[in-house]
């Protein structure tokens, strides 16, 4: 496949709007659509000042700035797709929402184009068999947020071409990632092995073991952690991360990867951590800190 020049991503949210950026960035022309209008405003907010950022840490010039800014259009009309030559998909963690999508985008792109899914945890394989181009399709996981963080793990699924591959690897590598790859099972490589241990913490601090504070400072000082497992998980989005363990303990089978309840009720109670400023800790200005109980 030629050097892709047109990216879709759909998605504006968090990982969306930071993977449009990254196009952006390095040259693309990039739609980002989503279907809902208050998240494209807020991408279009977050990019504008995340690129500022970049500039005025010296790391980009304004100039490159005003052009990565001009290569961005934000959509809610999925035919705008049409002339994309790879598409990353950046919706919500369900595989009922993303399979749909799946369907859509393969009637409506160009035969060529790619279908990479950011997905955390969700089978390539079965996503790939809702279109009729399972060998265009491939999973293209980046880490939050993707400006900055410096992998990319590439999950193939079964029928995913070695074309398809080499093309999503030169993308990566065009946005100067580092690329792991992983087989198709539940949660790839790098969920399969955080997601259990951000569990553990909140069993740990649903049995009364400790403070959240504890829990934290015990994993970035005694393993050497940038960030504690709760404050990573309401970085994530709590949402995200029960959705992930559902997949774990449906795809493995084992009792042990079985969401922890009070992970479950804050996301009942609409807690989903710093993007609604609120999750096990309390992110809104002048807020009293909650007093949760650890216990349901
Ligand atoms: P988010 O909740 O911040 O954003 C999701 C966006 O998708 C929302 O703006 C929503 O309006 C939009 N959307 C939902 N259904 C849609 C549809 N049918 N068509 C168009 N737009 C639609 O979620 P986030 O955190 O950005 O996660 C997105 C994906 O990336 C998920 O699959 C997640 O597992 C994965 N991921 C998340 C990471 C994280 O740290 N949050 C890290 C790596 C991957």
């Amino acid at each position: 496949m030629a050097e892709a020049k047109n990216l879709g991503v759909v998605g504006s949210g968090q990982m969306g709007s930071g993977i449009a950026q990254l196009g952006a960035m390095h040259g693309l022309h990039v739609w980002l659509l989503d279907t809902d209008p208050t998240a494209l405003y807020r991408a279009n907010k977050s990019i504008s000042s995340s690129l500022q950022r970049f500039v005025s840490k010296g790391q980009i010039s304004q100039a490159a700035c005003t052009e990565a800014l001009g290569r961005l259009e934000y959509t809610s009309n999925i035919d705008e797709l049409r002339s994309a030559d790879f598409i990353v998909e950046a919706i919500v963690e369900s595989e009922d929402v993303k399979k749909k999508l799946f369907i859509e985008l393969d009637k409506i792109t160009k035969s060529s184009a790619i279908l990479a899914s950011n997905t955390s945890s969700i089978s390539i394989t079965r996503l790939a068999s809702a279109t009729s181009r399972p060998c265009q399709v491939i999973g293209m996981h980046f880490m939050n947020p993707p400006p900055i963080m410096k992998l990319v793990e590439i999950v193939r699924g079964a029928d995913t071409s070695d074309e398809t591959f080499h093309a999503t690897k030169a993308l990566a590598e065009r946005f100067h990632k580092t690329i792991i790859c992983s087989q198709d099972h539940s949660g790839f490589i790098v969920n399969r092995i955080l997601m259990p241990m951000i569990n553990e913490a909140f069993f740990t601090l649903y049995t009364g073991v400790a403070t959240k504070e504890d829990i934290d400072t015990g994993m970035k000082l005694g393993t050497n952690h940038p960030m504690g497992p709760l404050e990573l998980a309401d970085f994530i989005g709590l949402d995200v991360c029960l959705s992930i363990m559902k997949v774990l303990h449906a795809g493995l089978g084992d009792s042990k990867y079985a969401p922890c309840p009070l992970l479950v009720q804050y996301v009942d109670a609409g807690r989903v951590g710093r993007k609604c400023g609120v999750g096990v800790y309390d992110y809104r200005k002048g807020s009293e800190p909650i007093k949760a109980s650890p216990r349901l």
